[in-house]
């Protein structure tokens, strides 16, 4: 995997990797515009594999902008258009403004089990699941679960139903699609998304389902449970109807 090599080696081996894709296009006999596409293509497709934002912009941007520059290949314009556009699919305006990638920690959610107890068939979603980690983590928290994940890059929504073929993983928009059936929804967004997550739960999800958010908290409303994973980020955990917090807490508070 990318990220258990040390920095940048990783990207070093995947602009290599890009070159002699490159190469071997043109040996293939194929224009230097296509070879050039495939090349990129497969260096934006490893980005994914990189943990930090700026990271996956040095992996997949690298060959294309020594392409760009060293003037090794003359391009047309039109291949880095379809350059773009690759590089919006995979990683979308939209689902950047929610929450770019970055994954769940394996076992973030082993804590979560002894704190909410679900019947064995629960329907379960990751609400921006990416490339499934969170989907993962869930599993190994609720091997009987029944597993929902919903992403609006199209790429990653395609990886991660390749890594999770166990779970029902569709394409969409998280705050188009109703939360009602889950028993408990995930997320690992943005603090700007909480107020959101928060508004939309609370007009959809049933009364004793639960929301958990890894790391960004719902700040006005009162957590039931809070769970700290090793590197210090914490996993917040609400119980449906959310009580908001500095309301009478003990009148509010759920049957046990
Ligand atoms: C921080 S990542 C978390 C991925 C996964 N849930 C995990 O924990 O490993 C956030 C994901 O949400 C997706 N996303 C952001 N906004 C979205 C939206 N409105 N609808 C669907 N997916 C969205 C992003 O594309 C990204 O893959």
């Amino acid at each position: 995997m990318l990220p258990r090599l040390p920095w940048p080696l990783p990207a070093v081996l995947v602009w290599a990797l890009c070159w002699l894709v490159y190469r071997l296009g043109e040996r293939m006999g194929l224009a230097p515009a296509p070879a050039l596409l495939l090349a990129a293509l497969t260096g934006l497709l490893l980005s994914l594999a990189a943990t930090r934002w700026w990271r996956r912009i040095i992996v997949a941007a690298g060959f294309p902008v020594a392409v760009f520059v060293s003037g090794a290949a003359i391009v047309p314009g039109w291949a880095w258009l379809v350059l773009l556009l690759a590089a919006l699919l995979v990683y979308p305006v939209k689902a950047w403004r929610d929450a770019p990638l970055f994954p769940t920690p394996a076992d973030a959610l082993a804590g979560l089990p002894a704190r909410v107890r679900l019947p064995p068939d629960a329907a379960v979603l990751d609400a921006g699941c990416g490339l499934g980690h969170g989907l993962r983590a869930l599993r190994a928290a609720y091997p009987q679960a029944r597993l929902h994940g919903i992403e609006w890059s199209w790429p990653l929504r395609i990886a991660c139903a390749l890594r999770c073929p166990w779970a029902q993983v569709r394409h969409g928009d998280i705050w188009q699609r109703p939360w009602r059936p889950y028993v408990l929804v995930y997320l690992f967004q943005r603090p700007e998304s909480m107020p959101r997550a928060v508004a939309k739960a609370s007009a959809e999800m049933v009364p004793g389902s639960w929301l958990v958010s890894l790391e960004f908290e719902a700040r006005d409303m009162h957590p039931d449970h809070r769970l700290d994973l090793p590197d210090g980020r914490p996993v917040w955990i609400y119980r449906l109807p959310l009580r908001p917090r500095g309301a009478d807490t003990a009148a509010s508070a759920p049957p046990p």
